[in-house]
């Protein structure tokens, strides 16, 4: 929500933090802008509402010159999008760039309308920018006439401010919303996420809560709540600049589909021992009593992430026999909910930075839960906060419909599920070897989908004019069907619906018409002759049917209108596998449509806002 990109050293700013910005446009881009400090100490701010190209092009026209700048591009909430509330906002000298929300900004509003102070924009930020500069105006150096501000204001912030009255520097600042220092020689950048550091540095840091940061050409220094320096040693990230790249691939999308067998193998590796049934989870500090002591699970997560959940419950209570409940992070805190002792909350977030699964997980914690986070973003907010992590490697994910993230999440959850299960003394070594060495093959099952993409291209032709598409699946398979509805909404703007196939006679039957297309997943499974049975309901009133089966499946497709194969992987590890299909379906959908397919209307990559 909001991408913020800061850089102070020898070269010229205004490239460096377009460059840094189209790194992180997932975020958000609704807006975009940058303020540069040039030599003489002046600083200049262009912006301007619509996608970074539209900034790209007035910097074109007139860049501004200067070695220290600060840069957003953002998703809004407080103020429509437009010039005026685009970002940095600027007052007296003083810009300001800003991710997250100010809960106060309307009294604090009102006392500086009271001194005096007009305002340009409807945005909460700007107050920042008046609040700053009258602490300078008052002899104060930057770095206190930011701490002077925050002690004003409640909320959550990512903060990036510079200052005609302090030339060569950037402050930043870190409360919920997440910032990342990233260190050169001679030269600092600061911004929301990895990516768009990658092409400078790969050394950084990580900013904790309530932290700031001062930034100079010459070195970065970090500053805990009270005004105390925190010396922290910088981490180097094995991401490179290329992941951050489209290499040849229309669409990020398309590219992170088709990483998704080298994601999960990364996630699997040196973690899975076919050998001994055993799993290495570096980041869970449970032991065998520890999890004998398990009472229940309880998944908590977001959109996409809460499917991978509904997916993990099944995986770990067939795997761990652990009872799990799952809930939306929107939802959980909302209904006074019982966190019962003895219980496991994990919370699941590529970003690790989604507020509400924050905010449940928080609320897990605070009723006794042990905590574990599942990420794909190394020390973000989610991870932090718990007591276990275990990280996804699926490497930066930049469209904003979640694909590798996901299907990673799903062989992290597994590798957790063996792994409790056999700390629990549930499941055998011999059963875990056998578990180990399917979930090794589903690298290449997913090949094999991906070598399809062609046939399901030209089922996607004929979904492009549909109005409502319904997607229907068993047990496992229910969430992936939840999922293929989600992606195809999300970036082609059909309307689709997820359903579990066997509540269909409980109502959403009534939809069905030969104008309604309904993807099934009848894979093999203990649902398979139900859902052949939901099959037949739905031909039976002149429903089209694209099914996914299969390969060898010879009766699915004698009653389907279209099929797409899949490789006969194990039912529990099949949806790695039928979700890969429904993304390309719900990609090439889009791509005929001609919608943004990595910016999809109106979303954003990470919501950092409740
Ligand atoms: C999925 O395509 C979306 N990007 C969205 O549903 C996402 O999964 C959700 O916002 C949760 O994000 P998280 O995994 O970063 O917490």
């Amino acid at each position: 929500m909001c991408g913020i990109v800061g850089y102070v050293g020898q070269q010229e700013s205004a490239g460096i933090l377009l460059g840094g910005l189209r790194k992180l446009e997932y975020r958000g881009y609704d807006s975009a802008g940058i303020a540069v400090q040039s030599d003489e100490n002046r600083v200049r701010v262009l912006r301007c509402r619509g996608k970074l190209d539209a900034l790209e092009a007035l910097l074109a026209a007139d860049s501004p010159k200067g070695h220290a700048g600060i840069g957003h591009t953002r998703w809004a909430t407080h103020g429509r999008p437009s010039d005026e509330n685009a970002h940095p906002h600027f007052h007296s000298g003083v810009a300001v760039v800003h991710n997250g929300i100010i809960e106060n900004h309307l009294e604090l509003k009102e006392a500086l309308r009271a001194a005096g102070h007009r305002f340009t924009s409807e945005t909460d930020t700007e107050i920042f920018a008046h609040l700053i500069s009258d602490a300078q105006g008052a002899g104060q150096d930057l770095l206190s006439a930011v701490r002077a501000a925050l002690v004003k204001v409640h909320g959550t912030y990512a903060l990036a401010v510079i200052s005609e009255r302090s030339p060569g520097q950037i402050v930043v600042a870190k409360n919920a919303s997440p910032l990342v220092l990233g260190l050169g020689r001679g030269e600092q950048f600061v911004a929301s996420d990895v990516p768009a550091l990658l092409a400078h540095t790969r050394d950084v840091v990580f900013l904790g809560e309530g932290e700031m940061a001062l930034l100079q050409r010459d070195g970065v220094r970090i500053f805990d709540e009270r005004g105390g320096e925190v010396h922290r040693a910088p981490r180097r990230v094995d991401w490179t600049p290329l992941m951050a790249e489209k290499g040849g691939h229309k669409h990020f999308m398309h590219k992170e589909i088709h990483e998704q067998p080298q994601a999960i193998a990364d996630t699997i590796r040196g973690r899975a021992s076919v050998e001994s049934g055993d799993v290495h989870l570096g980041g869970l500090t449970l032991d065998a009593g520890g999890a004998v002591a398990l009472g229940r699970g309880l998944l908590v997560a977001c959109g996409t992430s809460w499917h991978a959940a509904l997916v993990g419950r099944i995986y770990l209570e067939t795997l761990a026999r652990l009872p799990v409940e799952v809930d939306l992070g929107s939802e959980f805190r909302f209904r006074d909910p019982l966190v019962s002792p003895g219980t496991l909350a994990i919370a699941v977030s590529q970003s690790g930075e989604t507020a509400d699964t924050l905010g449940a997980l928080r609320e897990a914690r605070r009723q006794g839960a042990r905590t574990l986070a599942i990420s794909n973003v190394l020390d973000s907010a989610i991870p932090r906060e718990a007591d276990d992590v275990l990280y996804t490697h699926a490497g930066p994910e930049i469209g904003v419909a979640s694909t590798k993230c996901f299907t990673t999440q799903l062989a992290a959850l597994f590798l957790l599920a063996v792994k409790l299960g056999r700390l629990r003394g549930v499941l055998s070594p011999e059963a875990a070897q056998e578990q180990l060495t399917a979930l090794r093959q589903v690298p290449q099952w997913i090949e094999e989908v991906l070598a399809d993409e062609a046939r399901i291209a030209a089922v996607a032709s004929r979904l492009t004019s549909a109005r409502d598409l319904l997607f229907l699946g068993r047990g496992p398979q229910f969430p992936v069907a939840l999922e293929g509805a989600l992606k195809l909404k999300e970036i082609s703007y059909l309307h689709a619906e997820g359903y579990a196939a066997g509540e269909m006679k409980h109502g959403p039957i009534a939809l069905i018409d030969s104008n309604v297309p309904v993807v099934v997943l009848a894979t093999p499974g203990p649902g398979y002759d139900k859902i052949a049975g939901n099959i037949e309901e739905v031909r039976a009133r002149g429903g089209k049917v694209i099914a996914l089966c299969a390969q060898g499946d010879e009766r699915i497709p004698r009653i389907s209108d279209e099929v797409l194969r899949v490789p006969p992987a194990p039912p529990l590890l099949l949806p790695m596998v039928t979700v890969v299909p429904l993304q390309l379906l719900a990609y090439h959908v889009a791509d005929q449509r001609g919608t943004d397919v990595d910016q999809p209307r109106n979303l954003a990559k990470s919501v950092t806002v409740e």
